[in-house]
């Protein structure tokens, strides 16, 4: 029978069987999958693993020192932890189209990795978070048209020079959590909602994703965030998240005239994101989303809901 439990007291035989006493790397993304990978790959192997963790500077407020704290401080796996904002802002500059932006911060992605790889030398393995879902994915049908090039979280293209080590490729997603959680993962990382690899550039939309603009959607999604937490349905929605559209509007406060950002919520269900359904939060909690982000963030002065469901819309706005 199915349990979390044995699933790690295989899969670490196994690790320890597939890599001997080779050097391992891991790229975290701050997600579970790659995280869920990493702790299970140094139960097995210990210090033997050494993870990268590529700070782009386009994740979600606190995600990355979240990760990068659970395993420095509660698993002591060692870590390499790039503050890259800079150079990926660099890249960034002027770019408006998404797919653009999607393909620099593929490639900046992978030469930041690959530069950190080479300063720990002599790795032969590389760890991935790759689930059933992805090997179906990209196994399966032929002729789907590519609607958004996704290099899945992480980045990696699969012909670096290192072998590839799976642990979680025969699992659904519930079930890595489940793992996560025998693994004594921090809960809010167990159930992080999904996040594309390309992180906040794609949200900031119609334009360029600046620093300036980058803060403000931080900031909106992180009342997002909180206030559908603490209304207790985090883990009813696929995803939840802001948009920034590069357009500003007019608005009135106290008496003075306003121009500023106006903040889309996208919240949907899904199964498996490739249909999706707009969800139906609740009128009150949208109000105090609604006023939080006005009241707290200086430059939006408007708040829109977004109710497309895919198809037609995708979940994301780019
Ligand atoms: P769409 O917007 O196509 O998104 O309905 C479907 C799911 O994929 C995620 N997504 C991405 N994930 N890199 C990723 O790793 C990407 O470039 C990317 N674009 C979209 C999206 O968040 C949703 O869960």
């Amino acid at each position: 029978t199915w349990s979390a439990a044995s699933i790690v007291e295989e899969q670490i035989a196994r690790i320890r069987a597939q890599v001997g006493d080779a050097r391992v790397i891991c790229g975290l993304s701050g997600g579970v999958d790659s995280s869920v990978a990493a702790v299970l790959v140094h139960q097995a192997i210990g210090d033997q693993l050494t993870c990268i963790f590529v700070d782009h500077g386009l994740m979600r407020k606190d995600e990355g020192d979240q990760v990068v704290k659970a395993f420095r401080e509660q698993y002591g796996i060692p870590l390499v932890a790039v503050d890259a904002e800079d150079r990926f802002l660099d890249k960034l500059a002027g770019v408006s189209e998404p797919e653009a932006k999607r393909k620099i911060i593929g490639a900046e992605f992978i030469r930041v990795f690959e530069e950190e790889a080479a300063k720990i030398g002599d790795a032969k393995f590389l760890v991935q978070g790759t689930l059933y879902s992805d090997v179906i994915e990209s196994g399966g049908g032929t002729g789907a048209a590519t609607i958004k090039s996704h290099h899945n979280v992480g980045g990696l293209p699969d012909d670096l020079e290192f072998e590839l080590v799976e642990p979680l490729r025969a699992l659904f997603k519930d079930e890595v959590r489940a793992v996560g959680a025998e693994l004594g993962l921090p809960e809010r990382l167990v159930w992080r909602q999904p996040f594309p690899g390309p992180g906040l550039a794609i949200r900031v939309v119609g334009g360029e994703a600046t620093k300036e603009r980058l803060d403000v959607l931080r900031d909106a999604d992180y009342i997002l965030q909180d206030e559908i937490r603490n209304a207790g349905l985090y883990r009813d929605l696929w995803q939840s998240f802001c948009v920034l559209p590069d357009v500003r509007t007019v608005g009135v406060q106290g008496d003075e005239r306003t121009y500023g950002y106006v903040v889309v919520i996208r919240a949907v269900t899904s199964d498996d994101a490739m249909t999706a359904d707009w969800a139906r939060l609740p009128y009150d909690l949208l109000e105090q989303i609604a006023s939080r982000m006005i009241n707290e963030l200086r430059e939006v002065n408007r708040v829109v809901l977004d109710i497309t469901s895919k198809p037609p819309g995708t979940i994301e706005w780019e």
